[in-house]
């Protein structure tokens, strides 16, 4: 794993987008997996940035986001595929076409996940996989659990997740309970992987993902096993770890 400390959230958000923008001028029909949440958004601001100021050009990338919650249109303003129009996919010349997000009203769950791993291969897999990462170190909705799942995938969402996506909704009780997130087969299969994190609050779930076990109640520590991951984080989400100590010494 290379780890990027940088000062703060919007550094991080450059420093992710520069990468992808990469991926995008190398293979300029590649497949981008994606994530929603508050982490990502600096990084979308940049790459719309990129391409209104730079010129970066989406119009033969496709993309496939990692998750969405069940029983929400994708209108409704907390779904992810209203997140992804309003962040980056309405603000640049990517094909509709060419985007997709699991269909969180989809009456057959199953066949909507298998379909969607169908998808994601048939396209010949992801080139790069951006991943943000929750308190409790779950990837995309991949919560702990007793075994990692490779296959997308209906979850129920843990207490902890609902707790930290009840800021998005009115109350915790609007929060789904269950969601359809693709599995660590796509993710790991990903040409390049780029997971960014920022706040303290993530700190602890940086640190198993760095140096814990590579355990599925720690679903990010798989990534240990990455070949080309690159992990970006600001200052706070590295607090107390052994490699903030002697990143840090030299200030
Ligand atoms: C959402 C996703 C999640 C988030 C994680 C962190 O698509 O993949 O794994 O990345 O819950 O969310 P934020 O960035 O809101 O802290």
């Amino acid at each position: 794993m290379k780890v990027i400390c940088v000062e703060n959230e919007a550094a991080v958000g450059k420093e992710a987008a520069r990468l992808i923008s990469a991926m995008i001028r190398l293979k300029p029909d590649c497949n981008l997996g994606l994530a929603t949440g508050t982490t990502p958004m600096t990084t979308y601001n940049e790459l719309v940035r990129m391409y209104k100021e730079e010129g970066l050009d989406f119009s033969k990338v496709s993309t496939f986001n990692l998750d969405e919650y069940i029983g929400l249109d994708a209108d409704h303003p907390q779904s992810y595929a209203y997140f992804m129009d309003e962040h980056l996919l309405s603000k640049v010349n990517i094909k509709k076409e060419n985007t997709h997000i699991p269909n969180g009203k989809t009456l057959r769950v199953d066949r909507t996940c298998s379909a969607y791993d169908k998808k994601i291969e048939d396209r010949g897999g992801l080139d790069l996989q951006l991943l943000g990462i929750g308190r409790n170190g779950h990837i995309g909705f991949n919560e702990p659990g007793d075994k990692f799942v490779a296959e997308t995938h209906q979850i129920n969402l843990t207490d902890d997740t609902i707790e930290a996506n009840s800021r998005f909704f009115e109350c915790e009780e609007d929060v789904p309970r269950t969601a359809i997130t693709t599995g660590m087969r796509s993710i790991m299969h990903a040409g390049r992987i780029v997971l960014i994190a920022t706040g303290e609050s993530k700190a602890d779930a940086v640190h198993a993902m760095l140096y814990g076990e590579i355990i599925p109640q720690v679903p990010a520590s798989l990534l240990q096993l990455h070949p080309e991951i690159t992990v970006i984080v600001d200052r706070a989400a590295l607090a107390g770890s052994s490699l903030a100590d002697s990143l840090f010494s030299a200030d």
